[in-house]
């Protein structure tokens, strides 16, 4: 009878795969997908070339006894693993699937993801994990922990070497949030997925307030409040979308270049629009991403963290076909004063772009650190020192183009010459001093000011005098600290010029074990 006839080893196989493939089952993937969210295998295929997913460990099951779990195994463990391309760019690969045991992880699985992780270092190249998971397998305990732990100390180990990119498309409680912090950039789903330490009713008993999981740690709260996200993505596809932007502006590994695309039109040619960005009035904001996006190779301009520390600019570009960072204040909030988010913001993305050999495009117009008990008490002494010490260590060909205001500290921070950067440009109307002229006239004409007949008239004429000789680009072009003072129509020639100029830089750093950056 055919029923009786063995299964070939083919046949056997087959079944195996299928099952696979169906992870925890129908009724638990449509459950996934009532809940607006794509499976594990679903993310893959879109975040993927077609038919360049190759899957390891497709047939990992767990190893736990007790709690019944001897009889339900599910080939894959609630993760799948492999590698594949972007764009015809090898990447490496996992993606929880919530389907099985809620993606929570166990040893086996902690062990698959493991394994892709090691491959990524080996060959260099990019992890990106797709994250969905109620966190530590609960019938595991501590191996589970063990678990995470192994991949903590991995995530550390690629920092620097490969690019790592952690898309939050689901649960991601307790230490699992440790994973997607140490990697490079985090992408969240908006009201679908979740990150935080202690959950809601953790938090009501502890400290008795009331809040949902959205409030306490959804796609909104990381991506405003806290920074820990980098995006905040409508939905899983623009998710998923960005992840592919991100990795068209990174080499593969910290020994190699980033991609170069081809470009097509004049590099030098003058982009007149420039001129007329800037208010004359220098207390009127303009908006900086408007004057990126003149800069760079049309539609080339992906801003990262947008929806935090808005005063500060931070993104990716590209100037004739050259992938660079670009830093900015945004003198269209809070006037692009430097406070301690923007300066975190701007530390962790300038020492991205230096792991990654990403060259960087400064643009100034700041008009110094933001006053107050509010930033001394929470530390901007020690944050601005984020910056600082970020650029100043940073070995990439680095450019500076101050728009208009450099004041202060500020003008120090903000790459200047002194602190390593490689050209440094300014617009004619670029204001670089130490103080604005109201104010230092105030405190170095106290005296005459406070003799004269009409105080406020001598107050104003020391301000002009003051404002005549230091608020403008020419002092710092006299010693040298400005390289050259060009028209804002020309900069963007410039830059593709100087980056090119700067493409085989060089630097020898002092020979350290590493150094110690004020955390
Ligand atoms: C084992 C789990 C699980 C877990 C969920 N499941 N979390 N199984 N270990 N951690 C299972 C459920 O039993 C269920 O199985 C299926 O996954 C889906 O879960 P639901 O609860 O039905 O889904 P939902 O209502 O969407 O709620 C999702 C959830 C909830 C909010 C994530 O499942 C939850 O609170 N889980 C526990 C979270 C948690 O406390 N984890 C430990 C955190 S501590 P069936 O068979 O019904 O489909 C931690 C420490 C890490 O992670 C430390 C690293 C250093």
């Amino acid at each position: 009878m055919s029923e009786d006839k063995p299964k070939t080893g083919e046949e056997i196989l087959e079944e195996k795969r299928e099952k696979a493939l169906l992870g925890g089952g129908n009724a638990r993937i449509e459950s996934q997908h009532r809940k607006g969210k794509l499976t594990a295998r679903e993310r893959l295929h879109f975040l993927l070339d077609e038919g360049s997913f190759r899957e390891t460990g497709m047939l990992v099951t767990h190893r736990t006894a007790g709690f019944g779990m001897e009889q339900e195994k599910y080939p894959g463990d609630g993760v799948v693993t492999g590698y594949g391309t972007v764009q015809g760019r090898l990447v490496y690969v996992y993606s929880q699937d919530f389907t099985v045991f809620g993606g929570s992880l166990s040893e086996t699985h902690a062990e698959k993801i493991c394994k892709v992780m090691d491959l990524a270092m080996k060959t260099g190249a990019p992890l990106i994990g797709l994250n969905d998971s109620g966190g530590a397998r609960i019938q595991e305990g501590v191996v589970s922990l063990g678990g995470y732990a192994d991949i903590f100390y991995r995530n550390t180990l690629a920092s620097g070497v490969i690019p790592q990119l952690s898309a939050i498309m689901g649960p991601c409680a307790g230490g699992a949030v440790y994973s997607p912090a140490i990697t490079d950039f985090i992408l969240m789903v908006e009201n679908t997925s979740y990150m935080f330490v202690t959950g809601p009713n953790v938090v009501k008993t502890v400290t008795h307030e009331e809040v949902t999981s959205e409030e306490l740690g959804g796609a909104d709260t990381h991506a405003v409040k806290s920074g820990v996200t980098h995006f905040a993505c409508k939905n899983e596809i623009e998710c998923i979308n960005t992840i592919k932007g991100l990795l068209s502006y990174m080499p593969q590994n910290c020994e190699e270049q980033p991609p170069f695309l081809p470009f097509e039109g004049d590099p030098l040619a003058p982009v007149p629009q420039l001129d007329k960005l800037i208010p004359a009035n220098a207390n009127q904001p303009y908006d900086m991403c408007e004057l990126v996006s003149l800069l760079a190779d049309e539609g080339s301009f992906l801003e990262v963290h947008k929806d935090f520390a808005g005063n500060m600019i931070t993104g990716f570009a590209r100037l004739a076909g050259r992938s660079i960072g670009v830093v900015a204040n945004q003198p269209a909030v809070l006037a692009g004063v430097l406070d301690i988010q923007a300066s975190r913001k701007a530390a962790r993305f300038v020492r991205f772009c230096d792991s990654f050999n990403i060259p960087l495009l400064v643009l100034v117009d700041v008009p110094g650190f933001l006053p107050g008990t509010d930033q001394e008490w929470n530390g901007i002494i020690s944050n601005g020192a984020k910056l600082l010490y970020a650029f100043s260590e940073a070995t990439v060909p680095r450019i500076t183009v101050i728009t208009r205001k450099a004041y202060g500290g500020a003008y120090c921070v903000m790459n200047s010459k002194h602190i390593g950067a490689d050209m440094n440009y300014a617009w004619p109307n670029a204001e670089i001093a130490v103080m604005g002229a109201r104010g230092a006239a105030e405190i170095i004409f106290k005296k005459e000011i406070a003799a004269a007949a009409d105080p406020d008239a001598k107050w104003k004429e020391k301000e002009e005098q003051y404002s005549t000789i230091f608020a403008n680009p020419y002092r710092a072009a006299e010693r040298g600290f400005i390289d050259e003072v060009i028209a804002p129509r020309e900069t963007r020639a410039r830059l593709i010029s100087a980056f090119e100029m700067l493409a085989q830089k060089v630097v020898n750093a002092p020979r350290k074990k590493h150094g110690n950056i004020p955390l």
